[in-house]
């Protein structure tokens, strides 16, 4: 039995989907079954990662977790992965290619918590195995309501450039990590197919909507501010934007590595990325 932890969110949310077409014996947790909109069939329980005694229920005979960690610090993760330990036997957490495992700490507080938890597994007792995303396509979706009233995406750093991952590829690898053998112990990072500037990647949206968008740059200055505005820590917006400002740049290009060197299966495009979300751009 696996459970899935983060099963109403992009990434968990095609691992349930992957999971069902597996045939393999798994839950979901969600903190509102009620309103978690999952493929009909599908067993959700009620837990709280910042409430460790309510994952007990979810947790009962459960041998994998895939693991979400949804907050922007590892406090509280001791006694998760505690809770974890006294029911599962492994892990698969799903991190981020941007841990340092040099650095004693990183300055980058997303980097910072997603380092600070792959410890904090490593040292519980539990399997595990990595999934560590590069930068997900869905983040493109910031640009949704622009692109849904007009031609012109305003964004910052349009040289910026990453090879974005579709979340289906993500939980693709995850779910092979969960159904098959000899995974322990492994780091995957998983990115998209090609490094594309924030420029290209506004072009192929155009092209799949066939609409003539634009990307118009702005100073990186305002998106901080606009950041700040809705409730963004200071330290977490600097750190995007310092990451933002660096990809692509100074021949800091990331190393692509597709699903597919896992999986076995084709990698998803971004142009796929774009189609599988018309819906939301339209
Ligand atoms: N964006 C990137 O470029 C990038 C790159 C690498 C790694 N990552 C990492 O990917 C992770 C986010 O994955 P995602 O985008 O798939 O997530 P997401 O779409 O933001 O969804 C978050 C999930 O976490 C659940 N959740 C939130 N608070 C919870 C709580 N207190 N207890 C239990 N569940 C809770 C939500 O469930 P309910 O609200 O339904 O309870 C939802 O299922 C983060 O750790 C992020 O740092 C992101």
């Amino acid at each position: 039995m696996i459970l899935v932890i983060g099963a109403t969110g992009k990434v968990g949310g095609q691992v349930v989907r992957q999971l069902r077409e597996s045939g393999a014996r798994f839950r979901a947790l969600a903190r509102d079954p009620a309103s978690a909109h999952l493929p009909g069939g599908t067993e959700i329980v009620r837990g709280d990662l910042s409430d460790p005694p309510s994952l007990h229920t979810a947790l009962e005979g459960v041998e994998d977790v895939f693991l979400v960690w949804p907050f922007l610090s590892s406090e509280g993760a001791p006694a998760v992965l505690e809770v974890i330990g006294g029911h599962a036997r492994r892990v698969v957490y799903l991190s981020s290619t941007g841990v340092d495992e040099t650095a004693d700490q990183q300055a980058d507080p997303i980097n910072r918590f997603h380092a600070d938890l792959e410890r904090l597994i490593r040292n519980s007792g539990l399997r595990w195995t990595f999934v560590r995303g590069g930068g997900f396509a869905s983040n493109d979706l910031q640009w949704a309501e622009q692109i849904r009233s007009g031609d012109v995406v305003h964004a910052p750093f349009a040289a910026g450039a990453r090879a974005v991952v579709h979340e289906a590829d993500l939980a693709a690898v995850a779910v092979h990590t969960l159904t098959t053998g000899g995974h322990d112990g492994k780091k995957y990072e998983v990115t998209g197919t090609e490094v594309l500037n924030t420029a290209e990647r506004v072009r192929i949206i155009g092209k799949v909507l066939e609409r003539p968008l634009r990307l118009e740059e702005v100073p990186a200055e305002a998106v901080r501010q606009e950041m700040l505005g809705a409730g963004w820590p200071a330290d977490v917006v600097d750190g995007i934007l310092d990451a933002h400002a660096e990809s692509g740049t100074g021949g800091r290009e990331e190393p692509v590595s597709p699903a597919d060197r896992i999986t076995g299966s084709p990698a998803r495009t971004y142009h796929q990325w774009v189609a599988d979300h018309a819906g939301d751009f339209r």
